[in-house]
């Protein structure tokens, strides 16, 4: 599966602000789809985006735990699959939820704190709501945050921004990616995979721009769990507010004892895949306003008679064009591009789903 998949070797940031309606906004103009139809355009790569990327240090004030106790760290708010629900989501103390397990001799283990994940309900559409997280028993409480649930969905109402990105990372250039995002006011944030990249790293803390160039002798491929906290704790002045949905890379792999994979990012966002009839974290719908969006998971069985395209067939049946005429699917490796990196890796899964999403 994703073991053999060429590792990005820095985060490669990517950013789209679509804007679906028209906003009183005056930030700088970024062109919307209203603006277009646009011809298309092609720009060669700028050979100067790669290989400079360095990661934030453990000792950046920005990644570093500020809470006390059991007070809550890392909050984050998810969308549920309709408008009328949301996920937040938040970590406290040391006491475990998750490991990352290495059976050899000199790994060091992880244990990640208590990951909390609560819904909420009955919420009106396109509303402020403030809230605060954590146990008032304690008390160990959050500070007051807010976020804006989705509009109703139908062919008129629509999130004015969402930002999508990928490859995201924990880098200096991941610090000027966030504060765009932040300055362009989404609405609703998708990561498209690849998140952490706490798989560049030892589980002693050594990292490299290529896991496999550095460290080439090691018995399974490790990875340094706290850069997860340090991504949450950096995410959260943004992620408390806009809601994110996130989908897996082949950064979020992971192996580690008894063959797991995929734990953290399992662990540590909260999906609506219960609520949009899914099996599995690793592939889910929802719709935000006028758009149903379909999440699918390129590092898990795509097969024509796999649970994953089983599900794929209902969740678009479902689907009412009047209700969300805009249907958009994403996921990580592309399947339409010339570039190296992942060239041609989602080959199988293309032939096997592309012609099912034509049929939508
Ligand atoms: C880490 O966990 C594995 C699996 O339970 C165990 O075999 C190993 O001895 C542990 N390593 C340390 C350093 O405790
Ligand atoms: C990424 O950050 C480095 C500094 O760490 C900087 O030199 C480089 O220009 C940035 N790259 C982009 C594309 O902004
Ligand atoms: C981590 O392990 C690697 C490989 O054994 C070693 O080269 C490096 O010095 C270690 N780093 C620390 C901080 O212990
Ligand atoms: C893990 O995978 C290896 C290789 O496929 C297999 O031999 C082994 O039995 C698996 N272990 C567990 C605990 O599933």
């Amino acid at each position: 599966m994703a073991k053999s998949v060429s590792m990005l070797v820095v985060a490669l940031v990517v950013l789209f602000v679509l804007k679906l309606t028209c906003s009183s906004r005056d930030d700088i103009h970024i062109p919307t789809t209203l603006d277009g139809p646009f011809k298309p355009f092609t720009k060669p790569l700028d050979k100067s985006f790669r290989g400079n990327a360095i990661d934030l240090p453990p000792t950046d004030p920005r990644v570093q735990r500020t809470v006390q106790g059991f007070e809550p760290e890392q909050i984050s708010v998810s969308l549920s699959s309709t408008y009328d629900s949301v996920w937040i989501s938040w970590i406290t103390g040391y006491s475990q939820v998750y490991s990352q397990l290495y059976p050899f001799e000199g790994l060091k283990n992880y244990t990640s704190g208590i990951i909390h994940h609560v819904r909420l309900r009955g919420l009106k559409p396109n509303t402020l709501y403030y809230y605060q997280c954590g146990d008032p028993s304690i008390p160990a409480m959050s500070d007051i945050y807010y976020f804006r649930t989705m509009p109703d969905s139908n062919h008129r109402s629509y999130p004015s921004r969402i930002a999508i990105v990928g490859d995201l990372g924990l880098t200096y250039n991941t610090t000027s990616t966030v504060s765009h995002m932040i300055s362009n006011h989404p609405d609703l944030i998708l990561l498209v995979g690849d998140v952490s990249y706490a798989n560049l790293y030892l589980t002693n803390g050594t990292g490299a721009d290529c896991y496999s160039c550095s460290f080439s002798q090691t018995p399974i491929h490790e990875t340094y769990q706290p850069r997860w906290d340090y991504w949450g704790r950096f995410m959260q002045p943004l992620l408390s507010k806009v809601p994110i949905m996130v989908v897996e890379g082949n950064h979020e792999y992971e192996e580690q004892a008894e063959n797991k994979t995929f734990v953290a990012y399992s662990s540590r966002f909260a999906f609506p895949y219960k609520e949009s009839g899914s099996p599995s974290t690793f592939y889910y719908s929802f719709n935000a306003g006028g758009i149903h969006f379909i999440m699918l998971g390129a590092y898990i069985s795509y097969d024509k008679s796999g649970e994953q395209y089983k599900w794929l067939k209902r969740d678009l049946a479902k689907v009412d064009r009047e209700v969300t005429p805009w249907l958009v699917a994403t996921w990580h490796p592309p399947w339409y591009s010339t570039y190296t990196a992942h060239y041609r890796e989602a080959e199988c899964m293309r032939v096997a789903m592309e012609e099912l999403l034509y049929q939508y």
